[in-house]
């Protein structure tokens, strides 16, 4: 098992490569997890002026929505890839968002104080820290007394063939290794209670989960796979590994299999998520 500062590091280097993915496919993947993030913030009572943390913030979701809603507030967003936190100031920046500022820290080492955050959101974080119940206790530490934590996670692959087709035809020309099953990937955290018991291994209370459905919206299969293959964490990977023409296999074998989604000229496929809230 890699060390915590390992697991930092490929992570860095990870999603900085996957940065130009997200923002060449920013508005497939908004429309796919925007549902996720209005359940979240549908729990965590923003008001006029919430002070907000968004953990692993990425491209700038939810924490860029929490700002709208919070014109008296302010907004941190953290990620540990400043290249994803780039993108997140270029999104803020084309609606005029002003609320906010960024920090790049791990999750689990975070340059806050105790009791300062009224909220705390993690939509797509949890599987990739190199230690949640670390990063949970540091959640609940900058969190101020009645303060809520959402987070949301992906439920297993069977749910969730918006990945799992991409990586079941991968897996016709590559073996792939199974990620460590407590190591970072985006399963780790499926199982349904596993982030329910972090929370109150952390000291929340009144901790429930739920889940949430979202569809994968493109004009076309082929768009689909290039979508994929440009910034899914686990595709990408894999992909690495392939030649051209094992490459062309697989998006012939996912392309037919796509179409099956197809219907009035677009391609819909559907995923599951799970939000998990908590309360300080
Ligand atoms: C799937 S993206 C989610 C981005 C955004 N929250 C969203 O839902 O659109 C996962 C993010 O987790 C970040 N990440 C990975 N390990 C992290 C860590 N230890 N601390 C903070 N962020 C981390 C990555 O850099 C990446 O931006």
């Amino acid at each position: 098992m890699p060390s915590g500062s390992e697991i930092r590091d490929v992570q860095r280097a990870t999603w900085a490569g996957l940065s130009a993915g997200w923002e060449k496919w920013d508005s497939v993947i908004m429309e796919q997890l925007g549902p996720v993030g209005t359940a979240m913030i549908d729990r965590l009572d923003i008001a006029e002026d919430q002070q907000h943390l968004d953990i692993a913030a990425g491209t700038g979701e939810p924490g860029l929505t929490v700002a709208n809603l919070a014109p008296r507030g302010h907004i941190v967003l953290t990620d540990l890839a400043a290249e994803m936190l780039d993108i997140a100031t270029r999104r803020a920046n084309a609606q005029g968002i002003t609320n906010f500022e960024t920090k790049v820290c791990s999750a689990d080492a975070l340059p806050f104080n105790d009791s300062t955050f009224d909220s705390v959101s993690v939509r797509f974080g949890y599987m990739f820290f190199p230690d949640v119940a670390k990063a949970t206790a540091e959640f609940a530490r900058v969190l101020k007394p009645g303060g809520r934590l959402c987070s949301s996670v992906w439920v297993k692959p069977e749910e969730n063939p918006w990945t799992t087709i991409a990586m079941q035809a991968i897996a016709t020309e590559l073996v792939v290794t199974p990620p460590d099953a407590d190591g970072p990937n985006m399963f780790r955290c499926a199982a349904p209670g596993y982030v329910s018991a972090v929370y109150e291994g952390a000291g929340l209370r009144d901790v429930a989960e739920w889940d949430v459905d979202v569809e994968l919206v493109t004009r076309s299969p082929a768009q689909y796979w290039e979508m994929v293959s440009e910034h899914v964490s686990l595709a990408v990977a894999a992909l690495q590994q392939v030649d051209e023409p094992a490459r062309q296999r697989i998006a012939t074998t996912v392309i037919a299999k796509v179409s099956t989604y197809e219907a009035d000229g677009e391609v819909r496929i559907p995923g599951v998520a799970r939000c998990i809230i908590g309360t300080k």
